[in-house]
């Protein structure tokens, strides 16, 4: 596929979702549920001691890149609700700090997730983002939206397979839409949208 075609992959998907697709999603969410249960993981909202378990492992699973004063403790305290950990015992498996946006009404937003690197491939993420895809429906925020790095071409590839379309930006890199200069001047950035059915 070329990138072009690539970057309005999920789009085209779209109205597919609201029939066949919506229960084999519904039955893959409910198949991974019980999948991550036998094999004793537990799901449950983040808490605040959360936070310093977090940053330990980022650097690791962000393959040695440096994002953790990205995630300050703030996003443990006061999202908690729109934060999910999958732990096994006191192993932390994977997260998705995520939060419904104050100001857009009908919005949520995915900051980050993480999967251990041993657990990968396996429909973690998948799940996490379902969790968090179901908790906004219920919310009636049916916009979602990620941003990532052009350089984590792992993430770029996952948002595109969780149907998020790269928004046009002002800038284009190794054939991906970026917005520059983001949060700073020489930060690019690949915005993600997903809409809801
Ligand atoms: C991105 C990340 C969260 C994905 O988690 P995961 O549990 O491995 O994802 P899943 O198993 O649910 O994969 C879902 C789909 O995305 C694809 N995918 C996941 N990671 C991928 C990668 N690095 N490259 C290409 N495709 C990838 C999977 O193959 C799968 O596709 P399929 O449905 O066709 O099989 C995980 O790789 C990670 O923690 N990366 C480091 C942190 C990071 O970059 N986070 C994202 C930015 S905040």
């Amino acid at each position: 596929m070329n990138w072009v075609a690539r970057q309005f992959a999920g789009a085209h998907c779209q109205p597919v979702m609201l029939g066949v697709s919506w229960i084999e999603t519904e039955v893959k969410k409910k198949t991974m549920e019980s999948n991550l249960v036998k094999k004793d993981f537990k799901i449950r909202n983040g808490k605040p001691s959360d936070h310093a378990r977090i940053v330990s492992v980022m650097q690791n699973w962000w393959n040695g890149r440096d994002l953790t004063a990205m995630l300050p403790k703030l996003f443990l305290i006061h999202f908690r609700e729109t934060t999910f950990i999958v732990e096994r015992g006191n192993e932390l498996i994977g997260f998705l700090v995520g939060f419904l946006s104050q100001s857009r009404r009908n919005e949520g937003y995915i900051h980050f997730v993480g999967v251990h690197p041993g657990f990968r491939n396996d429909g973690i993420g998948t799940f996490l983002y379902e969790r968090f895809f179901e908790l906004c429906r219920k919310q009636s925020r049916t916009i979602i939206r990620a941003c990532t790095s052009p350089v984590n071409k792992g993430s770029i590839e996952f948002h595109i397979k969780m149907g998020f379309q790269i928004e046009p930006g002002n800038g284009e890199m190794d054939g991906f839409f970026v917005m520059l200069d983001y949060n700073r001047p020489g930060d690019p950035k690949v915005l993600f949208t997903r809409i809801l059915s």
